[in-house]
Parts: C-alpha cells; structure tokens; sequence
C-alpha cells in the first residue's frame, strides 16, 4: 500500500515465487491497496503495455503475462488470484484498522506528496497497521526518522527498513 495500477504487489508475488523455493509452505497474503478505485480496477486487471514491460526478461514475461498482440500483456490468473486489492485511505485510521495487521509493508513514494501533520498520521496509521516486529519499506527518497521516532531503523546494504520495536 498504495499501489496504484499494481506494478508493486505483482512484481514482490513474482519475486517470492522466483526465490523463495518453499514460499508454498507458508501461507503468504499479498494487500494492495490504494485510494484511488480507478487504479484499483486496472490493478485487479492486471494488464500493462510494452513500457511498463520493457525492463522484465523474457522468461519472467512468459511465465507470469499472457501475450495480447499489441504490446500488452496481462498478469495470468494465478498470479492475480495471489494478491487481493483493497480500496483504504492511509489518512484514515478506522479504514486502515479494518485492514487488520501485516509483516511487512511497503509504502513507497507516498510520504513525500504529504504535508507534515498528515505524515505523522500515516506513520502512526502505518506503524498501527504492523504486527510487533514487523518492518515498513519507503521510497529511495523517503525517510521515517524525522517523521515519526516510534519505528527502529535497520540499515540493509541496499535499503533502510523501518521496525515495529
Ligand atoms: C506515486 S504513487 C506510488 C505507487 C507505488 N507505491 C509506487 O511506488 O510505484 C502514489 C499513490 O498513492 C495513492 N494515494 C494518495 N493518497 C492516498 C491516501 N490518502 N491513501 C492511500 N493511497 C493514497 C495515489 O492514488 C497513488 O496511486
């Protein structure tokens, strides 16, 4: 969350299952959500065009996107049945209550468009919606630390990840 059209989720499902050779023993719930409904319905369809495509090596195209013939292709069923997209406002807590709680969320390239008193909901929103433990991953360009102090940074060779305790 957010996810807009559904790049994100599609490509972690897509990530999990091309390396995490026993990712079917457990029993993973993919989320994407996003306020916008328009983005949501193109997410649940899943279809994108030869741009959004043009990084992807073949055989991940082959095995995860049906061809159309004019450059598009569109996520096989599987793959769109493993995440479930939800309408949710961050902004808003009793929305993202009802959301119930995650291991790991990714809220990347949101924070930056907010003014600072709604950043500090959504952190308190997004640390709520965490399981103890759990870790939020930003935008390259986005960081918690002056936003909210209740999360713990945790510093990855490629990437700041922000824990719950
Ligand atoms: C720049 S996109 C980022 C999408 C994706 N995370 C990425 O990095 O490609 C920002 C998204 O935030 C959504 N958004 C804006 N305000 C929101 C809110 N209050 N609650 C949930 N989503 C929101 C927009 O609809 C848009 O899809």
């Amino acid at each position: 969350m957010p996810c807009s059209t559904g790049e994100e989720p599609y490509s972690i499902a897509i990530w999990l299952l091309e390396n995490w050779p026993i990712v079917d023993v457990y029993n993973i719930e993919i989320v994407g959500s996003d306020i916008d409904t328009e983005a949501l319905q193109a997410a649940a369809r899943g279809r994108y065009g030869a741009r959004a495509l043009s990084k992807l090596p073949r055989d991940i195209l082959d095995t995860y996107f049906e061809p159309e013939g004019d450059g598009h292709r569109e996520i096989i069923r599987d793959l769109k049945e493993s995440v479930k997209f939800t309408a949710t406002n961050l902004v808003d807590w009793e929305a993202m209550a009802a959301q119930g709680r995650f291991d790991i969320i990714f809220c990347r390239n949101l924070l930056i468009y907010f003014d600072e008193a709604s950043r500090e909901v959504v952190a308190q929103n997004l640390y709520d919606a965490l399981h103890p433990h759990g870790f939020l991953c930003l935008g390259h360009t986005e960081s918690m630390s002056r936003i909210s102090g209740k999360f713990t940074a945790r510093r990855f060779p490629e990437a700041i990840v922000y824990g719950r305790g």
